[in-house]
C-alpha cells in the first residue's frame, strides 16, 4: 500500500514526471495563448491541500454535510473578497468553470427554447454564447450579432435591429477574440428595450476590471460571469456576479442545479487570487499586460500584419493573416515548432473553416506575468515574424534557442519574486 505521505515523485512517478515535463514547457515556452495565465505558487499551493477531501453542499452556514464550519469560513471570505474586489450585490464562487458559470447563470433567468442572442462565434463570440455544438445552443434557441466587417467592432445598430426582430430572453455581452471594450450602456440599453436579461461574460477582460483598468460591467449586466484563471490570474474555475434580485435563482441554479459538491480548494485559490487582485501590484501587472498587447499590435502591424479592428483595448489581439498568404492552422503550427504558442482563430467573415482559420489570436496575460514589458514584445514581434516569413527548419530551431534564451532571462517557477503577488517586474 503506498504511505498517505508518500511525496507524488514516489507515490507515482508516471504523473510526476509528466507535471515536471510541462513546467519545463511553461519554463522555457513563449505563451501567447490570450486565455491562460501563470497563477502564482500561494494560488497552486491552496488548489493542493486538505480542502479538496470536504464535501459541502450548499452554501456557507447552510450545507447538507457536517463538519464544514472551516469551509464556510473559506467560502465566505472568497465571497467577501469576490464582492468587494467587483462590488457586486450577490456572488457565487461555486462553479466549476466558466461554461459552468454561463449554464446556471442563463438557467437562473430562462426557459428551455427561450430565444438567447450574443456575439457570433467567428466574430469573437465564446462557444457557449450560443454555439449549436454547446447546451447554449442545444437548450436555447441561439441568434446572434457580429461586428462590421470593416471595423472589426460591434455594431450596436445591428445588436438593437437583431434583438428587435428576435426578442430574446437573455443578451449576452463579452466573448473569447473581442480585443475593444465593451458599450455595456448600450447593450443593456437593447436588453431593456426588448424585454431581455443581460448577462456579461467578462471572462477574458475580468482581471482588467479587477484591476480597475477596463470599464466594469457590473453596474450594467443584472449577471455578470467569469472564469477566474484567465486575466484575474486564479486557479481554473468560474464565479457569478449578480444583482440581488437575482441570487438566489443563480445559487440555486449552481448548487442542485447544475453541480454536486463545490471544489472548496479551488475555492480557497479563488480566494487567494481575489486577495491578489486588490493589490497595487496587481494593477500595476494589468496596465502592463494591456501596455504589451498595444506594443506587439503595433509590432506586428508595422511589421505587414492586419490587426483587426486596428490594435486592441485590452490584453489580446487578432492577427489577420491573410495579407501574408497564411493560414491560422499553419501559422499555429509554424510558431509552435519554433516554442511560440498562440491558437488559430477565425477573424470576422473569415473564407475558411473553424479548423483552418485566417487568423491567430494572441495574448498578452501570461508573458506579462514573467515579467515582460515593452522591449520583450518589440522581440516577440520580431520572432513570431521570422517564423512565419521564413518557415524553414533551421530558422524554426533558431528561433527556439531565441526563446529559450528570452524565457531563461525571465524565469517562471525559479523566480521568488513571482511567487508572492505581481510580475517579476513592475
Ligand atoms: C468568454 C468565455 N467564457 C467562458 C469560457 C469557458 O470557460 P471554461 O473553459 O472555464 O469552461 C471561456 C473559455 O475560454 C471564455 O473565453
Amino acid at each position: 500500500m503506498i504511505d498517505r505521505r508518500a511525496r507524488l515523485a514516489q507515490a507515482d512517478p508516471a504523473i510526476y514526471a509528466l507535471i515536471q515535463r510541462e513546467v519545463e514547457r511553461q519554463e522555457h515556452g513563449l505563451e501567447l495563448i490570450a486565455s491562460e495565465n501563470f497563477a502564482t505558487m500561494a494560488v497552486m499551493e491552496a488548489m493542493g491541500t486538505a480542502l479538496t477531501n470536504k464535501y459541502a453542499e450548499g452554501l456557507p452556514r447552510k450545507r447538507y454535510y457536517g463538519g464544514c464550519e472551516v469551509v464556510d469560513e473559506v467560502e465566505q471570505l472568497a465571497i467577501d473578497r469576490a464582492k468587494a474586489l467587483f462590488k457586486a450585490e450577490h456572488v457565487n464562487v461555486q462553479p466549476h468553470s466558466g461554461a459552468q458559470a454561463n449554464m446556471a447563470a442563463y438557467l437562473a433567468v430562462a426557459k428551455l427554447g427561450d430565444t438567447l442572442l450574443g456575439l457570433a462565434l467567428p466574430h469573437g463570440g465564446h462557444l457557449t454564447h450560443g454555439s449549436p455544438v454547446n447546451f447554449s445552443g442545444m437548450l436555447f434557441r441561439p441568434t446572434a450579432y457580429g461586428v462590421r466587417e470593416d471595423t472589426g467592432r460591434i455594431d450596436y445598430d445591428q445588436v438593437r435591429d437583431v434583438a428587435r426582430r428576435e426578442r430574446p430572453r437573455i443578451l449576452v455581452g463579452g466573448g473569447s477574440a473581442y480585443a475593444r471594450v465593451i458599450d455595456f450602456a448600450a447593450l443593456r440599453s437593447v436588453a431593456d428595450e426588448v424585454g431581455a436579461i443581460f448577462v456579461v461574460d467578462m471572462a477574458h477582460f475580468a482581471g482588467l476590471v479587477a484591476a480597475g483598468i477596463h470599464p466594469s460591467p457590473v453596474p450594467h449586466a443584472q449577471i455578470v460571469t467569469t472564469t477566474t484563471h484567465k486575466t484575474l490570474r486564479g486557479p481554473r474555475g468560474g464565479l457569478i456576479l449578480c444583482q440581488e434580485a437575482y441570487g438566489k435563482d443563480v445559487d440555486k441554479l449552481v448548487f442542485p442545479g447544475i453541480q454536486g459538491g463545490p471544489l472548496e480548494h479551488v475555492i480557497a485559490a479563488k480566494a487567494v487570487a481575489l486577495g491578489e487582485a486588490m493589490t497595487p501590484a496587481f494593477k500595476q501587472y494589468a496596465i502592463q499586460v494591456v501596455k504589451n498587447a498595444q506594443a506587439l499590435a503595433a509590432a506586428l502591424a508595422e511589421r505587414g500584419y492586419a490587426i483587426v479592428s486596428g490594435g486592441t483595448d485590452t490584453h489580446l489581439m487578432l492577427v489577420d493573416l491573410r495579407p501574408k498568404g497564411l493560414t491560422g492552422k499553419d501559422a499555429q503550427v509554424l510558431l509552435d515548432r519554433a516554442g511560440i504558442t498562440v491558437n488559430k482563430n477565425t477573424i470576422p467573415g473569415d473564407p475558411q473553416s473553424p479548423f483552418v482559420t485566417s487568423g491567430i489570436r494572441i495574448g498578452t496575460p501570461a508573458v506579462t506575468t514573467r515579467g515582460f514589458t515593452e522591449p520583450e514584445m518589440e522581440k516577440v514581434a520580431d520572432m513570431i515574424d521570422t517564423v512565419l516569413t521564413k518557415q524553414d527548419d533551421a530558422t524554426l530551431a533558431r528561433v527556439k534557442a531565441e526563446v529559450r534564451e528570452l524565457t531563461g532571462q525571465f524565469p517562471l517557477y525559479a523566480a521568488p519574486a513571482r511567487q508572492a503577488v505581481g510580475a517579476r517586474r513592475g
